[in-house]
């Protein structure tokens, strides 16, 4: 496993073809910072932003930042040279769009065969067609850098023709299966961008959805997302208050040796004291970040 369980609260984009955003990111709170080469460039400005996104990371000045650089497909005429310029970049990881099938994990895998043992491979999850095969790509995460998946809810909009309404009820099937699939096999998965970035009490119900449906953070588009964002992915005193009280009470000796006690009138059981450690790990890597 090469993707410690982190936290990954916000995940900002940004195209790597705009150079004032990129400075702002090193400035900006965002556990993880997104350089795109895909959707956000332009045809005619591919070459060159792919140039800025690997300068960028060679420069540094992220901080504690995880950096990924988002690359085109390996369908197109981007894709191979990106996955090259990406390989040599220093970037955590390299994130590749559409993925359908565990073949294209293994096409990206191969392309990365110089990179660096520490470079993850992120995917994209926005096809009609991974939607029958998640858990064959996820298990693609034994045996290959294949270590975190991000939801392209406007792609998979587009390709299943339906709206993407506040409530998102067409697409809560596919996010709760992959979801699922990435849990199964270990794979870290962040909930898929707003596309409202000025009305941020719809951007602030949308991640509380995905803080409900299991994601470990949110994909972002703009840095106004970026506070309430990582509010609502930081454990909350109360829930952090109620891990300490778990983790305590599993520890008193008149306690050892069992599976369910009772905590402040409440049944705790070794799942619970295990979510309980998970949490407080959490919350102590998201202090040590600020
Ligand atoms: N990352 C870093 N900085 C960003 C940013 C981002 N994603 N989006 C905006 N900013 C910066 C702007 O450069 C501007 O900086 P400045 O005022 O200090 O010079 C400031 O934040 C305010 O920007 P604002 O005027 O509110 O936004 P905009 O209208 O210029 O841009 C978008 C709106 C949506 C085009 C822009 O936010 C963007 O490009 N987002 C990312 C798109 C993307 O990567 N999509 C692919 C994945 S879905
Ligand atoms: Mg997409």
């Amino acid at each position: 496993m090469i993707a410690p369980d982190r936290p990954r609260r916000s995940a900002l984009y940004l195209p790597a073809s705009n150079a004032r955003a990129i400075e702002k990111a090193r400035t900006l709170p965002a556990d993880v910072i997104i350089l795109d080469l895909e959707d956000a460039v332009a045809p005619e400005a591919k070459v060159e932003a792919r140039a800025a996104a690997v300068a960028a990371v060679r420069e540094g000045g992220f901080g504690g930042r995880e950096v990924a650089i988002r690359a085109n497909g390996l369908d197109t005429e981007w894709g191979a040279d990106d996955l090259a310029a990406i390989a040599q970049s220093g970037a955590d990881a390299v994130l590749v769009p559409k993925v359908s099938s565990p073949t294209d994990i293994a096409a990206c895998e191969a392309a990365l065969q110089s990179a660096p043992p520490s470079m993850q491979l992120w995917a994209m999850i926005e096809t009609c067609a991974v939607v029958g095969q998640l858990d064959a790509v996820a298990a693609m995460a034994k045996t290959t850098r294949l270590s975190l998946w991000i939801m392209g809810v406007n792609d998979l909009a587009k390709e299943m023709r339906a709206k993407l309404t506040p409530e998102r009820t067409p697409f809560l099937p596919a996010l709760t299966l992959a979801v699922c699939a990435a849990r199964a096999n270990g794979v870290a998965v962040l909930d898929g961008v707003c596309n409202e970035f000025r009305d941020l009490a719809v951007f602030r119900r949308e991640a509380e959805q995905g803080l409900l449906w299991g994601f470990d953070g949110k994909s972002l588009i703009h840095p106004d997302q970026i506070a309430p964002c990582n509010e609502v992915f930081s454990p909350g005193e109360a829930e952090l208050a109620q891990a300490n009280s778990i983790i305590a009470a599993f520890a008193l000796p008149e306690n050892a040796g069992k599976g369910a006690i009772r905590v402040e009138g409440k049944m705790a059981e070794l799942l619970h004291l295990e979510q309980a450690k998970r949490l407080v790990a959490i919350a102590q890597q998201i202090a040590a970040l600020s």
